[in-house]
């Protein structure tokens, strides 16, 4: 099928290089013409493992453009993918969403077209972007009627760091459409992936337990609200199991140890229990916050969701207050931060708690030092007036600090030469921000440790 893509971040992007891989021809648009020059040329504007791979792979059905005109006539299927940033007081802004989908309008083809949110957008999303294509359609002198296409929702579930075995192999596949007919469109688009029939790339094998994708075929606002429903309550399980470490460290309880006695209980899970400094990056903070935003709208109060809000912003409170536990004294001392993404494998940096943690380090005086494998150049980049002393590499970090701090559990930092680490610093602490070290080991290499529930 003829497919555009409209937006190359992380969810466009992996879902063009997906969708061309798998043999649709697919156009990726972006208005920023570097980024697109750059696309061209083969290079990623972020870190995400194996999307160059299928970039590459792909790279035969798979063209950039930042003319709508080139992309959107022959178009089939047509994704809106752009960025739906926070707005002032939750709700987030659309302004991106509302310029494609008037685009969308300027230059729809004479053929049935189904055009897609895939951005996270407002529930009732849906019917405003058809507004817009119809208004659009209408001004350029299409029929009263409008042109012949319909909206439906795909909510994209992928998590960045594996974002490309999240989209060729996902938990399911949610499509939402008012008209049957709207939604074969997409069943057609994702039969490969649904039936898993494609032959799997080398470096992104099919998990062994997948043999199709489960199909959720249901109405717009349903679909919307898979997402946020979703989102909210990966991020209150994380809010939760920092809220029993709370306890757990009052009354002397391993935390670990609770949450895998907890997420045996198949009805609850293991994954998504991982105490620590809590939930970063683009879609927790933001959905969390537009999903209070549309319920006051509806005069509901969301207090669960709310309270999760606020114990993941405690969270990162709490390393500037273990830490002053600790050395009693900020102001002067230097702090050392292994990793400054919001999670590992990706250079991220949005919401990221260790940019959060560093500016309240540096507020009460201490001098920050910081490691990332990937994010530095962006670090640099975004957030240039944030006085963080860079290093090369984690030994670097350690020299001369009074306490380390793991935000971000990237595998690598739990290989360190812990010894001479421990010999290098000032003091030899290290507050275990995400629960990945081994206690044991560390505190033989002569580390005090402690975490964020004791
Ligand atoms: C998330 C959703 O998982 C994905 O389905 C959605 O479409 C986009 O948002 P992402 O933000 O890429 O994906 O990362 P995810 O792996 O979900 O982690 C989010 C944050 O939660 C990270 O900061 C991570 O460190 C934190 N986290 C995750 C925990 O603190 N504990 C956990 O147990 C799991």
């Amino acid at each position: 099928m003829n497919v555009a893509i409209l937006g190359t971040g992380y969810v466009g992007l992996t879902t063009g290089a997906c969708l061309a891989y798998l043999g649709h021809q697919v156009y990726c648009v972006d208005a920023d013409p570097k980024k697109i020059e750059a696309l061209e040329r083969g290079e990623m504007p972020f870190f995400e493992p194996h999307l160059a791979d299928v970039v590459a792979d792909a790279k035969e059905n798979l063209r950039f453009t930042t003319e709508y005109a080139q992309a959107i006539p022959a178009a089939q299927v047509i994704f809106i993918a752009v960025g739906t940033p926070p707005g002032p007081g939750g709700a987030p802004d659309l302004r991106y969403l509302e310029a494609a989908a008037r685009g969308i309008g300027e230059y729809l083809g004479p053929h049935f077209t189904v055009i897609v949110n895939k951005s996270t957008v407002p529930i009732g999303s849906g019917n405003w972007v058809d507004s817009l294509v119809r208004d659009a359609f209408q001004k350029r002198g299409g029929s009263r009627a409008g042109g012949s296409f319909a909206v439906a929702s795909n909510p994209e579930f992928l998590r960045e760091g594996s974002a490309l075995g999240d989209t060729l192999y996902p938990d399911r596949v949610v499509v939402g459409a008012d008209e049957e007919p709207t939604a074969e469109v997409l069943y057609t688009l994702y039969r490969p992936i649904l039936e898993q029939t494609f032959t799997a790339p080398a470096y992104l094998p099919r998990p062994e337990a997948i043999e199709a994708a489960p199909l959720i075929s249901t109405d717009l606002a349903s679909a919307e609200l898979i997402k946020y429903a979703a989102n909210a309550f990966l991020s209150l399980k994380i809010s939760y199991i920092n809220e029993i470490g709370l306890l757990a460290e009052k009354v002397g309880a391993d935390i670990a140890q609770v949450a895998k006695g907890m997420g045996l209980d198949a009805r609850i899970g293991t994954r998504f229990l991982q105490a620590g400094i809590g939930w970063g990056g683009s879609c927790f903070g933001k959905d969390t916050a537009a999903l209070v935003a549309t319920a006051a709208e509806y005069g509901l109060h969301m207090p669960i969701v709310m309270a999760a809000r606020e114990v993941n912003k405690k969270q990162r409170e709490r390393v500037v207050d273990k830490l002053l536990g600790e050395l009693k004294i900020l102001k002067g001392r230097t702090i050392g931060l292994l990793g400054l993404a919001f999670k590992p494998n990706t250079d991220d940096l949005r919401d990221a708690p260790a940019v959060d943690i560093a500016k309240r380090l540096i507020e009460r005086g201490a001098r920050v030092k910081a490691h990332d494998p990937v994010a530095m150049d962006r670090f640099r980049q975004e957030h240039s007036n944030c006085e963080v002393l860079l290093c090369a590499s984690a030994e670097e970090v350690a020299e001369g600090c009074d306490a380390l701090v793991l935000v971000t559990e990237w595998p690598e930092y739990r290989e360190l030469d812990w010894e001479s680490l421990a010999k290098s610093m000032r003091s030899a602490f290290v507050l275990d921000g995400r629960l990945v070290l081994d206690r044991t080991r560390l505190s033989r290499a002569g580390f005090r440790v402690s975490g964020l529930a004791g």
